[in-house]
């Protein structure tokens, strides 16, 4: 009874005195095993009742011991060092989104509400996904158009230049109705500058099904930059050719800077220019199994970067991919 009662009243705080109190009690020279040892001069006929008691004993102190392991579980290693819960906490930095994200985010919501949903593929790619399905064959002018990275000189194997090849694939799965946007990071061979990189990020959107006509692909992107830009906003369509829509059209946005009136931004013509679009070539579906006849379909792109230069008003398109954290910071509490 008397050790039951110094155990309990041992102090174990420290991972140190954790291993004192094994080393005591339940160590090979410790109090338990002493006293098991004591077992040979106890009367045979106690020896029964003795191993009872001194089993009991063990046990308790052993459940100490785990108790005490258990409680101090949370401490360091290092013995010395005491935790001082009173000092202030580490500053957890938490990194902003990046303004490419952002729009990028608001721009697939846009689409994700009128029913499209998001498809991906890969920024590798092959000539027939990138160009040839897309009505662009060998040697055609329209792949000037388009200045390509290729991957080892090799003339089959390329870095996408835009993020078409994801409507070739998912037009190729079969399914109809189509209706998705592409989201995604593209290459061209072009001269960095502020205003231009050898990468950068489009949205693409594509929707094929019996009778889809170019009114419901107006009223789409119509509706799409009223949510973007603002409720005045304006547009206009000019005629425009791809290999891979016909008819084929630019939009343009009226100056969302300032309001259409003329500024430095939109060259004092009062219009932006934000994407590419048209009516799915029928050559386009035939390549991809696709009955044109039955079907018809919309297509339209349009780059991330330029509108996000504007809307955050950043005059060099570099300082999205530099990482410069000051830069980024500032996207903290952006929307
Ligand atoms: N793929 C075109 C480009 O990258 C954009 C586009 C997509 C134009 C769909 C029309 C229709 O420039």
């Amino acid at each position: 009874e008397g050790f039951r009662k110094d155990i309990e009243a041992y102090e174990i705080v420290t991972p140190q005195q954790l291993e004192e109190y094994r080393i005591k009690y339940l160590g090979t020279k410790g109090l338990v095993k002493n006293l098991f040892g004591e077992m040979r001069n106890v009367p045979n006929d106690r020896k029964k009742e003795f191993g009872q008691v001194l089993n009991e004993f063990k046990q308790f102190a052993e459940a100490r011991y785990e108790q005490a392991k258990e409680s101090s579980a949370g401490a360091t290693s290092s013995t010395e060092e005491e935790i001082d819960l009173s000092l202030p906490g580490d500053a957890i930095t938490i990194g902003s989104r990046h303004p490419i994200t952002l729009v990028r985010n608001r721009m697939v919501n846009i689409f994700q509400r009128l029913g499209f949903s998001v498809a991906d593929g890969p920024e590798i790619e092959d000539d027939w996904h990138n160009f040839t399905a897309l009505n662009l064959p060998e040697n055609h002018p329209a792949r000037d158009m388009q200045d390509t990275f290729y991957i080892h000189q090799n003339p089959d194997w390329l870095l996408r230049t835009h993020t078409s090849n994801v409507q070739i694939r998912e037009m190729q799965k079969g399914k109809l109705p189509i209706r998705i946007i592409c989201p995604g990071r593209v290459y061209r061979n072009e001269t960095i500058s502020a205003r231009s990189h050898c990468f950068f990020h489009q949205i693409e959107g594509l929707y094929i099904d019996e009778n889809v006509s170019f009114a419901d692909l107006k009223q789409t992107l119509y509706f799409f930059v009223q949510e973007m830009f603002g409720k005045d906003t304006k547009v206009r369509f000019r005629p425009s050719y791809f290999p891979f829509t016909e008819p084929s059209a630019e939009m343009d946005v009226s100056c969302f800077i300032c309001g259409g009136k003329g500024c430095r931004i939109c060259k004092h013509t009062g219009w932006v220019e934000i994407l590419g679009c048209g009516m799915v070539h029928p050559k386009v579906l035939e390549n991809c199994g696709i009955d044109s006849n039955k079907y018809t379909g919309y297509a339209f792109g349009m780059g991330i970067e330029r509108p996000a230069l504007l809307l955050y008003d950043v005059n060099d398109i570099r300082l999205f991919s530099e990482n410069d954290a000051r830069f980024l910071k500032q996207f903290d509490s952006a929307v």
